[in-house]
């Protein structure tokens, strides 16, 4: 017997009198007396099963089921009983009359309730991922996700992209995260890295001639996961030759406007704004700015000199600034709504945050007594107040208070509302610096990656003030995430060089590591840039969220745990034997990882 010939996509209303054999689980059965009704569900959707007293047998065959048994069920399509349709079902205007009912395997139990709407655990609905995925929401996301990924294929295939696999065990390339490391039993005392990203790869099949390459491919990282990183993760990774980096950006743009156009329905203007790096952390306190609101950040420092208020007069007197947000209408918020916001202010790092409100006889609030009347009159027009806003103001070094506003300004436009569902904005994200200053290590490093090529006109300054200069590197921003990233990459060696030198990766450690990179840009290296779309998130937003354990099949925990399969776990000696490895702390053998919360 076949279990099925056909799906729940495969009938319809109009099929009213074919017979069909279906197969799938059992979702609620209700015992009528005189009739047994249960709901049939598989991948496709749900119809309502029948069976009453023909063929003689059926009823009691439909009283043996439970909940998540599969069965296979023969029976007619009929139309439902006058008033009894149920319009909320896209088969909810027909049931299926079954003529036989065969358990296919019972199910235990359940340990938690599929309806839609029932609190679970996220840790349990990691554990129990399969049944979890028998949702509608989270099948639905899957779907989403294989269809998001099937366009771009298909988009990348018909503009003569060429889809490469790269090795999953392979060398550290640094992407700014730890490496997942994997001891090589061969090669005593070595490890493979698991790839942050297929960077050096894409630029040698670069070298090797494959002028447009894309692959959807794993990524590893280790570091501090949130709600929009994961472990691992997937991107869509592209790389090109002979282009510049409007030629990279074009494509990519193309690609992220047809997918929220072809998925999520969304069409938006093109071609998408650009906004230097410097404009977005001066405006927004961010390299990737919400911009589904305002709320930009407005600088008052020219009024803090002599103002009378002391944190103000005297951050501007040590050359740091006083900056501000102005929340239209906001004057009426209550002392919780503030003190929220003063929480966020003081987690985002800012040392306080001075709060007017601005009425129409002039900023008010309970500092507004150290101020010059002057002073106040000046920073209302310095942020643009009007009766009925709320003024919050920070002052200090200027990359701290524009971040910590940054974030500030971010809490206050989700959680009031003003970022509405459905909305998208994307933009670019441009000129950023090629390199930063790392205050823990003492050194600089590459704000991208150190492959990524300076702007031309800037190199001599690499010499003279690196810090100063400028990368030709994007960044894609879709309402506050950044979903994309790329650059053209250096394809000198002479500069490949000199960039390791300055982030601190001397000669000898260059060659050690990136000497295959190295000697490779020897050879015939074409111009060449790329990018990377962060796939899980793009989906996410698509799908109208920032969480991307939501788009994963198989996701693991803010504490990178897997609660399905424990992974890690401990391995045998035996493993450890041929690997040739101890643990450090062996009093801690076969201690499985505890995760606390989730
Ligand atoms: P980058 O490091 O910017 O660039 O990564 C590209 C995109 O990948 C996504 N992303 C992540 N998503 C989920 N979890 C994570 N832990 C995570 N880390 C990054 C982001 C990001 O924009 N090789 C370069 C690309 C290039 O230059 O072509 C790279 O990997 O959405």
């Amino acid at each position: 017997m076949a279990y099925r010939d056909t799906t729940l996509q495969g009938i319809s209303p109009v099929d009213a009198g074919r017979k069909v054999r279906l197969a799938g689980w059992v979702a609620g059965v209700r015992d009528h007396g005189g009739m047994v009704f249960f709901n049939l569900r598989d991948r496709y959707g749900v119809v309502q099963v029948t069976a009453g007293s023909q063929p003689p047998g059926i009823m009691e065959a439909a009283r043996q089921l439970k909940p998540e048994y599969v069965v296979s069920v023969l029976g007619e399509i009929r139309p439902r009983p006058a008033g009894l349709a149920n319009p909320g079902m896209p088969l909810g205007s027909v049931e299926i009359a079954a003529e036989e009912i065969e358990i296919l395997n019972p199910s235990a139990p359940l340990p938690f309730v599929l309806a839609e709407g029932e609190e679970v655990s996220p840790a349990m609905r990691m554990k129990y991922r399969y049944l979890d995925m028998r949702r509608p929401a989270v099948r639905d996301a899957l779907l989403l996700r294989s269809k998001t990924a099937m366009e771009a294929r298909n988009f990348l295939a018909s503009k003569g992209f060429v889809e490469v696999e790269t090795p999953m065990l392979t060398r550290s390339t640094p992407e700014g995260a730890r490496d997942f490391l994997v001891p090589s039993r061969v090669h005593p005392n070595t490890c493979y890295a698991l790839p942050q990203s297929p960077q050096l790869f894409k630029q040698l099949l670069m070298i090797g001639g494959f002028d447009r390459y894309f692959q959807i491919v794993k990524c590893f990282r280790d570091e501090d996961q949130r709600a929009d990183r994961q472990p691992e993760f997937t991107q869509i990774d592209v790389e090109m030759s002979f282009v510049v980096a409007d030629d990279v950006m074009a494509v990519a743009e193309e690609l992220a406007l047809q997918l929220l156009s072809k998925i999520a329905g969304a069409t938006l203007p093109s071609p998408l704004m650009r906004m230097k790096f410097s404009d977005a952390m001066n405006m927004y306190g961010s390299d990737k700015p919400d911009l589904r609101f305002g709320l930009e950040i407005a600088d008052a420092t020219a009024c803090a000199a002599g103002c009378g208020f002391k944190a103000f007069a005297s951050a501007a007197a040590e050359g740091g600034v006083v900056r501000g947000l102005r929340v239209p209408g906001a004057a009426g918020w209550s002392r919780k709504q503030i003190s929220e916001v003063e929480d966020a202010a003081k987690k985002a790092g800012l040392p306080g945050l001075a709060v007017f409100k601005a009425e129409a006889s002039g900023l008010a609030s309970s500092i507004a007594k150290h101020f010059e009347r002057s002073s106040l009159e000046s920073i209302a027009r310095a942020l643009s107040a009007g009766p009925g806003d709320l003024l919050l103001l920070a002052a200090g070094r200027k990359k701290t208070v524009s971040k910590g506003l940054g974030e500030v300004r971010l809490k206050i436009g989700r959680d009031s509302g003003l970022a509405k569902p459905g909305d998208f904005k994307m933009f670019w994200i441009v000129d950023p610096p090629l390199l930063e200053y790392n205050e823990e290590e003492k050194r600089l490093d590459a704000v991208h990656h150190p492959f990524t090529m300076p702007r031309p006109e800037d190199v001599p300054l690499l010499d003279t003030n690196p810090e100063a200069v400028r990368a030709q590197a994007y960044d894609l921003v879709l309402n506050g995430h950044e979903v994309a990233g790329g650059s053209i990459r250096i394809h000198r060696q002479d500069l490949q060089e000199k960039v390791f030198g300055l982030i601190a990766i001397d000669k000898a450690t260059a060659r050690e590591k990136f000497g295959f990179l190295l000697e490779a840009l020897t050879f015939g290296a074409p111009p060449h840039g790329g990018i990377a779309f962060g796939f899980d998130r793009f989906v996410a937003m698509l799908l109208g969220t920032d969480n991307i354990t939501g788009v994963i099949a198989f996701p693991k925990t803010t504490r990178a745990f897997c609660p399905l399969t424990g992974a890690p776990g401990p391995v045998s000696d035996r493993q450890m034997e041929d690997l040739g490895i101890a643990w450090r702390d062996a009093s801690r053998k076969g201690e499985m990882p505890v995760d606390g919360n989730e």
